[in-house]
């Protein structure tokens, strides 16, 4: 118990490194925190107008979420250490440290951890919010339909498909859809008064 106590402080250390304010300050693009919707995420870098740094974003928020599953994963030989590594980590994301608990969304370290905990799931998720947001422009509406249905997708589609998600992931897949859901509240609020902006627009 004491060594997954570890890897879950591990775990959200790792998580709680908020890329999106790194970026953008190293580039000397400001503070995301002070423009558009102010989230730290890679949508939000985006309205930098800096493209490539919203792709670091995403890269190196969904790669820590990543790490911290396989890390765990493979020092334990489980899929609960991992679950529990990731979970951390995303829950790092959320509320970090560093940044007095005020952090992000979740949804590119929610594509990590799926990517590296399963990734035909992974696949099936990511290639849902391509879809939404190519289709209808909202990061956040294609975020939310993706976070919904990768549950979905684990227990029918890829069971089917003779590729089981374990319990872990399953349990994982829930809690970080539910707190993505959460964690949208304004987006959705913005979403039924139509006052959501759309990719590419600049302000939120
Ligand atoms: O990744 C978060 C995205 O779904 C919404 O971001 O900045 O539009 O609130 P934002």
């Amino acid at each position: 118990l004491g060594s997954l106590a570890l890897v879950a402080i591990g775990g959200y250390l790792l998580g709680s490194i908020p890329f999106g304010v790194v970026i953008t300050r190293a580039a000397g693009a400001g503070d995301v925190r002070n423009i558009g919707s102010g989230n730290i995420g890679a949508t939000n870098v985006l309205r930098t107008g800096r493209k490539d740094l919203a792709l670091a974003t995403l890269l190196l928020d969904a790669g820590k979420g990543a790490a911290a599953l396989l890390i765990a994963r493979w020092l334990f030989g489980s899929e609960l250490a991992g679950a529990i590594a990731g979970g951390a980590a995303f829950i790092g994301h959320l509320f970090p440290v560093w940044l007095k608990f005020k952090g992000g969304k979740g949804v590119a370290t929610f594509f990590g951890l799926l990517i590296a905990a399963h990734w035909p799931l992974g696949l099936m998720a990511g290639a849902t919010w391509l879809i939404v947001a190519f289709a209808l422009r909202y990061s956040s509406l294609a975020a939310l339909i993706a976070s919904l249905l990768a549950p979905v997708y684990a227990v029918l589609p890829i069971a089917a498909l003779g590729l089981p998600v374990g319990q872990p992931i399953l349990i994982l897949s829930v809690v970080t859809a539910a707190l993505i859901w959460v964690r949208h509240h304004e987006n959705i609020a913005r979403l039924l008064k139509g006052a959501e902006p759309r990719i590419g627009a600049k302000k939120a």
